[in-house]
């Protein structure tokens, strides 16, 4: 069962501070609950493990089972909250090399995340030769990234199976009624599956959006949103044993006492897709209003040997997260070896999990004593329900904590800048006045391109 140790952050800060937050986390813990906060229109992923779409759900498995037998490779095309969660999840649960892998499910493929030609004609060059389909997914069915994207898959697929034959292929996961991409979708008869109205992009995993590819990835989703759902009754205690009020409650507080940058760390280098959905999350519902605490990931040991230094020893305005998964079950021992070259009998017979716990409480002690504060959330194995309570865990704490800061945890308002820039020098009809605008500020200075 996930819990939240703070024995080695708590004593960074000068008094206890819960009492004078309860009151502040009730507020917020209502809010989340009952609305009346700011973007309280997008609060339905708080019930989201009980009140889910179950006719939906059923169809999810469905389609999943339907690519896992016509399809080698699934093409999931978004990008943001349209793509973190579901990579997290099949990586943390699958591997970082699950394309790799032998197994009888499709291969994996994320595109439309970016706009890299290389990245665009790689995966186009994996699927051109296999059975393949495509998942869309975009909330708002206008992002320029995934639309792109899609053109180019959608193309393919229609050259090697025709129109119709694509069209039975393309699963397209966007809102219910509106946007390019469900106009498409239906005109083109490709099976839709919906984004909630009030579940904004980073809080979507547990919809449609994450849980298509991670059923064809073979995870099991029940058990997925049997652990959220756990997690989700624990989060509604008004008290300092919920776990969601413990991390919200002590990031904020370090916070406020200088602590601008939160590192969230793992000993596990398959969690490295997870952390990139976390500083979404956190990035994107805290950093407003010239506030907010800056989100990092590390993966260890691996960056040990890399930002270990800045941790150690760099500006102390960091604050560390560290997710620790119980061990998996399999685990080799060194092996024995008579010459002892390389010094290493000591470790002879020893699990890599003995070895890695020894690593990460050495790491715990020495960035203490650096100066660095370290929360460490201990959670079960690495398996569907410890990932679906460990997601809910750090939404709902994520929720919580927009509050406490005092901003609107649901929108993304600075996520705009770039997209308009981006349409008006790209020509967008209804842009030419910034368009005219942007071309004289860049000349001024020119693009170094
Ligand atoms: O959290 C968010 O809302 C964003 O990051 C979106 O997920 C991202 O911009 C993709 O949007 P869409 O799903 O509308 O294509």
């Amino acid at each position: 069962m996930l819990s939240v140790d703070l024995s080695r952050a708590a004593s960074f800060l000068p008094l206890p501070y819960e009492e004078v937050l309860r009151p502040r986390l009730v507020r917020a813990g209502a809010q989340l609950q009952h609305g009346g906060g700011p973007g309280d229109d997008f609060i339905g992923w708080v019930r989201l493990p009980e009140t889910y779409d179950r006719e939906e759900f059923a169809r999810i498995e469905a389609a999943a089972a339907r690519i896992r037998a016509d399809s080698k490779a699934l093409v999931v095309i978004g990008i943001g909250g349209s793509y973190l969660g579901a990579r997290g999840v099949i990586e943390c649960l699958g591997s970082p090399n699950y394309n790799l892998l032998k197994k009888d499910t499709p291969n994996v493929y994320f595109i439309g995340n970016g706009l890299s030609a290389a990245a665009l004609r790689e995966v186009l060059a994996l699927v051109e030769d296999v059975d393949f389909s495509v998942n869309v997914i975009s909330k708002s069915g206008t992002t320029t990234e995934p639309a792109v994207a899609f053109r180019f898959f959608r193309a393919l697929l229609e050259k090697k199976y025709g129109r119709a034959g694509a069209a039975k292929r393309i699963y397209a996961t966007t809102d219910r009624a509106r946007g390019a991409l469900k106009g498409l979708a239906d005109a083109e008869g490709y099976e839709t599956f919906a984004v909630p109205d009030d579940v904004g992009g980073r809080y979507s995993v547990l919809t449609a959006v994450g849980l298509l590819p991670i059923a064809v990835a073979g995870i099991d989703l029940r058990a997925l949103m049997a652990g959220a759902e756990e997690m989700m009754l624990r989060c509604r205690t008004e008290e300092f044993t919920n776990p969601a009020w413990q991390y919200a409650a002590i990031r904020s507080e370090l916070y406020r006492h200088g602590k601008k940058i939160e590192l969230l760390a793992c000993f596990e280098p398959s969690f490295r897709f997870m952390a990139e959905w976390w500083k979404q999350l956190y990035g994107e519902s805290e950093g407003k209003e010239g506030r907010g605490l800056f989100p990092a990931s590390v993966d260890f040991t691996a960056d040990l040997h890399s930002m270990g230094q800045y941790i150690q020893q760099g500006e102390r305005h960091l604050l560390e997260t560290v997710v620790r998964f119980a061990p998996d079950a399999e685990q080799p021992r060194v092996p024995f070896d008579e010459a002892d070259g390389d010094g290493l009998n000591f470790l002879a017979g020893r699990t890599l999990a003995e070895i890695n716990t020894q690593a990460m409480d050495g790491t715990l002690l020495a960035h203490v004593e650096g100066g660095v504060p370290n929360v460490v959330i201990r959670t079960g194995p690495r398996d569907a329900h410890t990932l679906g309570g460990l997601i809910y865990f750090f939404e709902y704490a994520c929720g919580l904590s927009g509050y406490l800061l005092g901003v609107n945890p649901f929108d993304q308002p600075g996520v705009e800048a770039y997209k308009k820039n981006m349409f008006a020098l790209l020509g967008k009809p209804g842009y030419e006045a910034l368009g005219e605008h942007l071309r004289r500020k860049l000349e001024e200075t020119p693009s170094a391109f």
